[in-house]
């Protein structure tokens, strides 16, 4: 009989412990930690063999690239070549749910980067991993704490259920605010900012920051992402494992046509039909809302034993975008 791993331990963030979470983090060892927009799994940025410990706990493939996340600005300079626009964005929206990808300086270790010779960096908000990265006195690689291409993790529960017996450490800070990952924006070339990943800072307000329209990868960029980097960009992410079916709007009668094993979540409608397959993300058509809930949302139902998952999209733009983003994802086969 084969012994049963050690199940990771939930920390509580009290002063001790996140003590003794910053050491284990400065010997390599890897935490699992809540931000603002998702869990993330750290280890220290700048050590070859602690990084790579990542890509095993999650069954990461070497080429899908990890985001730096850093304290300071000078904690930024120290390990990617600034320009004016990366100034601009932090000034407007660091800490908080924005990632750049600017040229990478020769500390960062090449696992960190997929080999590419840029590197994704952000600063996040949430008060208790900025306090254990200012213990830590280190930057963090994480990606989201979830087994790769499984939906992104907002409570502790979720990191445990994914990962629990692949990891020692999780720090509990509860339901994360955000709840979707951040934006991604290519800086490399600072006249032509690139979105890679929509999130909860707008392509509406990256552009009116920068004072120049925000647009998407190429197509010529893409497909080399895909092939290479894919910020978020694999067809197959953040997906559930019960097949999901967009609809711009349900039919009034569709949920109640349906069968009885397929649920139905509707994205913004003051009352949703009753029944017991019948779910909603918000009520009142708060962006917000829907994107707080959207994960653990779809995480309860692809454990509920339903044969499909109809979604209505989210209209308009803004949030919805990076919402849509996420649904489309769960939905691609
Ligand atoms: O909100 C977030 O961004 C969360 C929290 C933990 O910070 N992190 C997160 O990491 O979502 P992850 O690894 O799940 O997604 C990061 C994406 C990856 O798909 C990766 O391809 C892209 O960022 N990325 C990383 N480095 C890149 C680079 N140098 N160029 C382009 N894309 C990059
Ligand atoms: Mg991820």
């Amino acid at each position: 009989m084969t012994k049963p791993r050690a199940q990771a331990r939930v920390y509580r963030a009290t002063p001790q412990n996140l003590r003794r979470l910053a050491a284990a983090l400065r010997r390599g060892e890897l935490v699992a930690v809540p931000t603002e927009t998702v869990y993330g799994l750290a280890a220290h940025a700048l050590d070859a063999k602690a990084c790579a410990r990542i890509f095993t706990a999650k069954r990461r493939p070497p080429d899908d690239p990890l985001i730096v996340h850093v304290g300071s600005w000078r904690e930024l300079e120290a390990i990617a070549e600034t320009n004016a626009a990366a100034r601009t964005l932090a000034a407007r929206f660091w800490p908080g749910p924005l990632t750049l990808v600017l040229p990478k300086k020769s500390v960062v270790p090449a696992i960190v980067s997929s080999g590419l010779p840029s590197v994704a960096v952000r600063m996040p908000r949430h008060p208790l991993f900025r306090k254990l990265q200012r213990l830590a006195g280190i930057p963090l690689a994480a990606p989201s704490a979830n087994p790769f291409g499984y939906v992104s993790p907002t409570t502790a529960a979720h990191v445990r259920d994914g990962l629990g017996n692949r990891i020692r450490h999780i720090l509990d800070g509860g339901p994360t605010r955000i709840g979707v990952e951040s934006t991604i924006v290519d800086l490399r070339d600072p006249a032509r900012p690139r979105l890679l990943r929509p999130g909860a800072v707008t392509r509406e307000e990256l552009a009116r920051a920068l004072g120049c329209p925000v647009r998407d990868a190429s197509r010529r960029q893409a497909r080399a992402a895909q092939a290479q980097l894919a910020p978020g960009m694999l067809a197959r992410h953040y997906s559930p494992r019960t097949p999901v079916t967009l609809h711009a709007r349900f039919a009034r009668n569709e949920p109640a046509a349906g069968d009885r094993r397929e649920a139905w979540v509707y994205f913004a409608r003051s009352t949703p039909p009753s029944g017991k397959n019948v779910f909603a993300l918000t009520t009142n058509g708060d962006l917000r809302v829907a994107a707080r809930r959207l994960f653990s949302v779809l995480r309860t139902l692809d454990a509920g034993g339903f044969t499909r998952l109809h979604v209505e999209l989210a209209p308009g733009r803004g949030l919805a975008e990076a919402i849509n983003d996420r649904l489309r994802r769960a939905a691609s086969r």
